[in-house]
């Protein structure tokens, strides 16, 4: 997998599709198999009054997005009091319902088994941003949650770029995943025993941090303090133009995000039994190279 193999281009204008029988195999074999599933114009259109939210002046300095929890109907992130602060909740609802709807088209196979996680809205410009280097999203790196532990779950993402100033996000693309184990799990050290228990009774972790855990945050945090292997490692850029939209397993695919302002995003959690091939999974690999069960 290498080259515009990774990009699995999907023409459709429509959330809903529909998509061929062959179309949705194809998705589902070049999304497992690193592939990030590329929508060239899928917008995601805002209503007139929403235009308001077009600018980074409410979202707070502290975090990285505006995050909302379709459970709750909860929205953090937005500094400012709520009377002076425009609602965001309607524009993340109608972004989640509607990736949704094109998961339910594209990726059928998955319905039964897909969670939906957090749904985030991201205002700010990347290029320039600062951060510590493990919350440094411009450098190469695989997805992984210092305080939610996944326990196995992949994490698959749907992004859409929603610039009003025909402004592209640009991203990078790293190796695949059994490349990138090859070269950082031999210096991983091992998770300490009795650690997660640890971790959970702090409350570090929202539930337990399993070995797999352990090993993915390792990885995350290596290739990025790695600045040789930043510029050395295989890559290519992409860049998403506005109106675009994209489906990623991001705990597979190496990336990093270099410059954008505006994208919407929306988190699912997909169980390993849920898996068209689960021996593509990080999990498997991971397990495969260290020779023993992780969760
Ligand atoms: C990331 O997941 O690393 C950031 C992606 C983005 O905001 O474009
Ligand atoms: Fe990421």
């Amino acid at each position: 997998m290498w080259g515009l193999k990774m990009i699995h281009i999907l023409k459709t204008k429509n959330w809903k599709g529909p998509f061929s029988k062959q179309e949705q195999e194809d998705a589902v074999v070049a999304l497992e198999g690193g592939a990030v599933l590329y929508f060239p114009s899928l917008p995601f259109g805002l209503e007139p009054d929403e235009t308001i939210l077009l600018s980074p002046h409410y979202s707070h300095p502290k975090s990285k997005n505006i995050g909302y929890d379709l459970k709750s109907r909860k929205v953090t992130g937005v500094q400012g009091t709520e009377e002076a602060t425009p609602s965001f909740e309607s524009m993340l609802d109608r972004y989640a319902t509607n990736t949704k709807i094109l998961l339910e088209a594209i990726l059928p196979q998955y319905q039964k088994y897909l969670e939906r996680g957090r749904t985030s809205y991201r205002p700010v410009e990347i290029a320039g941003r600062q951060s510590s280097y493990r919350k440094d999203d411009t450098r190469l790196h695989i997805d992984a949650f210092p305080s939610s532990p996944v326990q196995g779950k992949r994490i698959l993402r749907v992004f859409t770029n929603i610039n009003p100033h025909d402004q592209s996000r640009f991203w990078r693309l790293g190796e695949p995943f059994s490349k990138v184990a090859e070269r950082f799990l031999p210096h991983c050290p091992h998770p300490l025993p009795g650690s997660q228990w640890f971790l959970e009774r702090l409350c570090i972790t929202k539930t337990q941090r399993t070995p797999y855990d352990h090993y993915m945050l390792q990885l995350h945090n290596r290739m990025k303090a790695d600045e040789i292997y930043q510029k050395e490692a295989e890559q290519q850029e992409f860049s998403f133009p506005p109106q675009s939209t994209w489906i990623v397993y991001t705990d597979l695919t190496s990336h990093a995000a270099m410059q954008g302002q505006y994208a919407l995003e929306q988190t699912y959690y997909l169980p390993m039994d849920g898996m068209n091939s689960p021996e593509l999974a990080p999990l498997k690999i991971l397990e495969k190279a260290l020779g023993r069960p992780l969760l």
